[in-house]
């Protein structure tokens, strides 16, 4: 299937599968295994799974086809993908320049200089570039959000290591929290974690996609299934641990809250390394023969078993040792250690638990270091090794400010003192404000754009059109034959059927999944409240 790359020499997978074990990969991240259990915790359990699965089907899965399909027809990096379907001039795109240009002379009348320049440069952006905006934000977005996604690619290094060196093993949770704290204060160790952990994401990038993801992705995402698996058996048969179970997946509705759906939305969208170009770039590399439909299903499959999977691995030990399973992001740093010490062989069973985190982090940044690194390559004209080098090394020293900054500002107060004039706001640490910046903003508005650019702009037909090859007449089967098992019978598969799965999937990349991101992202933002 590689064999018949187009002309142009870009690189493709070796088929489907290669494909999507490195999509996988980039979606199941420590977003899965550190922040999923956690959020479930502490917003109820299984009522919130149910409605995070709901959100991955109805939002994320619709989305995750528009990127696929966008990257594997323009055969380009996010920016080199909108620059070649966005239409020369746009009159949505010019209005929406006049009101950032509007707003920004309002900011700055109104003495607030920092937002009122950053408003008049992206109404001037905005105006020169139009549609091909979202493309330039999701290769900033991959940029800013790896630049923080390592620090903690960093920790697991530490806790894997200090595991086997034995000295996880905590009396009570007092030292576990002393623990990490200190890891957090302490900017060297955090620094030449965060550095290493870039070393090994760069080697990795620098040798291509076959070489390099797709080879690796094949070793490693097998091994992290085998290990959340030999995690989940240790776990279960501890006594008392089917309590953890039933926490997990039994639906209790009283405990939601408005704000669990919207916590929901927005991990799907997180979880699926959806809005960051990432799952273009990779679709860039996919060729005409595959099947988008079946491959988008397994990859998001894949991405919800392994995050139900880690919820099984962690809720059963953490209530056989009686640990509250509320404790928020601590749950895998602070918590499991301690929970670990409590088990037989329980140093082992940490060491490996850390090796799963850090290999979930890992292909989950290469994915964000390919977004930039293929950027370089398709639009600077840079080659592989030394785009891999200068995006790698950029994005890691920046990386350093979130490291020597992970809970306060104590190292870089002048940097603090800066953001504060322009911006006029607060975040408590560097790395929060990269956060902030990276997963509150840019990748919903970049997720949202996509969705409407899809949609409205480039347009459903096309996208079709694209999703047509490679998928025999699957986009075409009528949802209710599909349903029945009859989409190859052939009176089932005539193209007059109103509901295909291609008609459902242009209604919700028309209207529900714009609709559900952009109240998402009012809510994150503060602008809108329930
Ligand atoms: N999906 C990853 C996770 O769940 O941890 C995070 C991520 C990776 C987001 C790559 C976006 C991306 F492009």
């Amino acid at each position: 299937m590689g064999n018949n790359a187009p002309s142009g020499g870009r690189e493709h997978w070796s088929g489907q599968l290669g494909f999507v074990l490195a999509a996988a990969g980039s979606a199941i991240g420590l977003g899965n295994i550190w922040k999923f259990p956690y959020i479930t915790g502490e917003n109820g359990g299984g009522a919130f799974v149910l409605i995070y699965l709901a959100c991955i089907l109805l939002i994320g899965l619709p989305v995750m086809l528009c990127e696929i399909i966008l990257g594997r027809h323009t055969q380009k990096n996010p920016v080199g993908a909108f620059k070649a379907l966005a239409p020369k001039s746009s009159l949505t795109a010019h209005l929406f320049s006049i009101m950032m240009l509007i707003s920004g002379i309002a900011l700055i009348c109104f003495d607030a200089y920092g937002w009122g320049i950053i408003f008049l440069l992206t109404s001037f952006m905005i105006f020169k570039y139009g549609w091909v905006i979202p493309g330039i934000m999701s290769v900033f977005a991959g940029f800013i959000i790896l630049s923080y996604y390592s620090v903690v690619g960093g920790w697991t290094i530490t806790y894997f290591c200090s595991s086997i060196s034995g000295s996880l093993s905590f009396q009570n949770s007092a030292e576990a929290a002393a623990f990490f704290d200190t890891l957090k204060v302490n900017p060297l160790t955090c620094s030449v974690f965060h550095i290493a952990f870039m070393v090994i994401t760069c080697l990795i990038i620098y040798s291509g996609v076959r070489k390099g993801i797709e080879r690796w992705s094949r070793i490693l995402m097998p091994a992290l299934f085998i290990i959340l698996m030999a995690l989940i058996l240790r776990g279960i048969t501890l006594p008392g641990a089917l309590d953890g179970v039933d926490f997990f997946l039994r639906p209790d509705f009283s405990k939601i809250k408005p704000q669990s759906v919207l916590t929901a939305l927005g991990h799907a969208f997180f979880t699926l390394s959806l809005g960051m170009g990432a799952i273009i770039t990779y679709g860039s590399y996919v060729s005409k023969n595959e099947n988008l439909f079946k491959a988008s299903l397994s990859i998001v499959g894949l991405d919800t078993l392994a995050a139900i999977m880690a919820g099984l691995a962690i809720f059963p030990v953490a209530y056989a040792v009686k640990i509250n399973p509320e404790c928020g992001p601590g749950l895998v740093f602070q918590t499991l250690p301690l929970v670990f010490a409590k088990v037989p062989l329980g140093s082992f069973w940490c060491a490996v638990f850390f090796l799963l985190l850090f290999i979930a982090a890992l292909t989950s940044a290469m994915s964000l270091l390919e977004v930039v690194v293929s950027f370089s390559m398709d639009e600077l004209k840079w080659t592989r090794h030394f785009a891999t080098i200068v995006c790698g090394g950029s994005i890691t020293l920046l990386g350093c400010f979130s490291a020597v900054s992970v809970s306060n500002w104590k190292n870089i107060e002048w940097l603090h003192s800066m953001l504060v004039d322009i911006f006029n706001t607060s975040q408590s640490s560097f790395f929060d404000f990269m956060d902030n910046l990276g997963a509150n903003w840019l990748l919903p508005l970049a997720g949202l754009f996509i969705a409407l650019f899809t949609g409205w702009i480039w347009g459903t037909k096309k996208a079709v059109d694209e999703m047509r090859n490679g998928s025999q007449n699957f986009a075409d089967v009528n949802f209710f034959s599909f349903l029945a098992g009859l989409k190859d019978d052939p009176g089932h598969n005539s193209r007059v059927h109103v509901l295909t799965l291609a008609s459902l999937w242009g209604i919700f990349v028309r209207f529900i999944a714009p609709a559900a991101i952009l109240i998402a992202f009012l809510h994150t933002a503060g602008w809108i409240k329930y």
